[in-house]
């Protein structure tokens, strides 16, 4: 089911590192996204990036992203239940701005997990009646059910944002998104996805060496092995970059 050809030429280069290394590289990543260090963004800077932020669902190569989250929503009314979705690295809400369009938002219940406080300004101008907790992913690997509302949600959605989260905590993350939701789908990178380049050193990708990006090529399907998820669905998605290895992953409970 997994098999695509990855080659040097039409993906990124990749580089091992050990996980001391990759302690080191989130470190970096994580102020590089929560206090935007070394962006000297203006305020003029910073209002088009949310902007830009508010359409990123409704970019045209996600098509299959958005379809197997209106698909988990759909089910979920059309069953009478109430869909839930959980969201690490919401940003200021595009999934919302997206669904919008799909679905009574009255109907649904949305928490979504950020860390960069103009993102939460702006979720919270738009859309007041859902939920924006200003965290991380290890505020998210420490939560219980009881933080969030109470009741398991219909789906944990990560996009374009596990990759920027070094092994050991993305592991966390699927074992706790399993824990508290019915399904997962992440927009991910899957070059290391089964764990063959490597599943003990931390495999690194030059994702935007220009915009001192560099991140991580997580072994997604063994954490969600391990958490008792079954990959239901996986799509590739083209990136605009053009490289191959970016892809739509649908994870559920299995049946075993
Ligand atoms: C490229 S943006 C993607 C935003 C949105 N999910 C999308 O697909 O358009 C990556 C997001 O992940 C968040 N993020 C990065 N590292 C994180 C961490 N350690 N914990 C929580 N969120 C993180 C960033 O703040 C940012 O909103």
């Amino acid at each position: 089911m997994i098999e695509i050809p990855f080659t040097p030429e039409n993906s990124y280069p990749i580089h091992v590192i050990s996980n001391e290394a990759a302690e080191h590289l989130y470190q970096f990543t994580k102020l590089f996204w929560k206090n935007r260090l070394d962006q000297d963004y203006t305020e003029p800077e910073v209002e088009s990036l949310i902007k830009i932020y508010r359409q990123s669902y409704l970019q045209s190569h996600l098509g299959s992203f958005r379809d197997a989250i209106v698909h988990q929503v759909k089910a979920s009314l059309d069953a009478k239940d109430r869909p839930s979705i959980l969201e690490l690295g919401c940003a200021n809400g595009p999934m919302l701005h997206f669904l919008k369009d799909h679905v009574d938002l009255d109907l649904i219940r949305y928490v979504g997990i950020d860390m960069w406080h103009a993102y939460q300004d702006d979720f919270q101008r738009h859309f007041g009646k859902e939920s924006f907790i200003l965290g991380d992913v290890d505020d998210f690997i420490d939560m219980e059910l009881s933080d969030l509302g109470g009741e398991p949600f219909t789906v944990f959605v990560a996009s374009n944002t596990l990759y920027m989260i070094e092994p050991g905590r993305v592991r966390k993350t699927i074992h706790k998104a399993a824990e508290l939701c019915h399904n997962i789908i992440l927009h991910d990178i899957i070059l290391n996805l089964t764990g063959d380049i490597s599943s003990s050193g931390a495999v690194i990708i030059p994702y935007n060496p220009d915009g001192i990006q560099v991140y991580f090529a997580n072994p997604l399907k063994i954490f969600l092995d391990e958490a008792g998820f079954e990959i239901k669905g996986l799509w590739e998605v083209s990136h605009p970059d053009g490289k191959r290895g970016h892809a739509v992953i649908h994870g559920q409970r299995g049946e075993g």
